[in-house]
């Protein structure tokens, strides 16, 4: 099966009357950790006060599944897929969702994939 690569950003919705942004986002993150596990998805994120992007590896389907639900999560909107493409390795090889927030250092790690933050969504994103 080949490996896909599916990269989307969004801007974040989140309470912060409720809990802080970083709780939140580990929330989310320690259930995303387990479901990739189990599907064998690897992948990042990362998020400033404002947005969010995301990286996601695998199967083509599970993606595809994956990422329909993501998208009808209320904690963000305009999720807008920047690239679904075949890859010929997973980049997070190790990392069933690693996580960061956007500082120069880590969004340099997201260097090869999107070069300005926030990202700007393409048409006909998906190959
Ligand atoms: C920005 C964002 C990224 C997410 N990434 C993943 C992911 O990589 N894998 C996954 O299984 N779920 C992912 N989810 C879903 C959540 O991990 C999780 O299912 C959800 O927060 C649980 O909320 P619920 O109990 O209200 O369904 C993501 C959700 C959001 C909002």
């Amino acid at each position: 099966m080949p490996m896909v690569r599916l990269v989307y950003f969004s801007t974040l919705t989140l309470d912060l009357k409720k809990d802080t942004r970083q709780d939140q986002i580990n929330v989310i993150l320690r259930s995303a950790q387990l479901h990739n596990l189990e599907m064998g998805l690897t992948g990042a994120l990362i998020y400033d006060e404002k947005w969010l992007a995301q990286i996601l590896e695998g199967e083509r389907a599970d993606l595809l599944q994956l990422y329909k639900r993501i998208e009808r999560y209320n904690r963000h909107t305009n999720v807008a897929l920047v690239e679904m493409a075949e890859a010929p390795a997973r980049y997070f090889e190790i990392w069933s969702m690693s996580c960061a927030e956007r500082t120069q250092t880590s969004l340099s790690i997201f260097a090869p994939f999107f070069t300005q933050w926030p990202i700007p969504a393409r048409r006909n994103a998906c190959r």
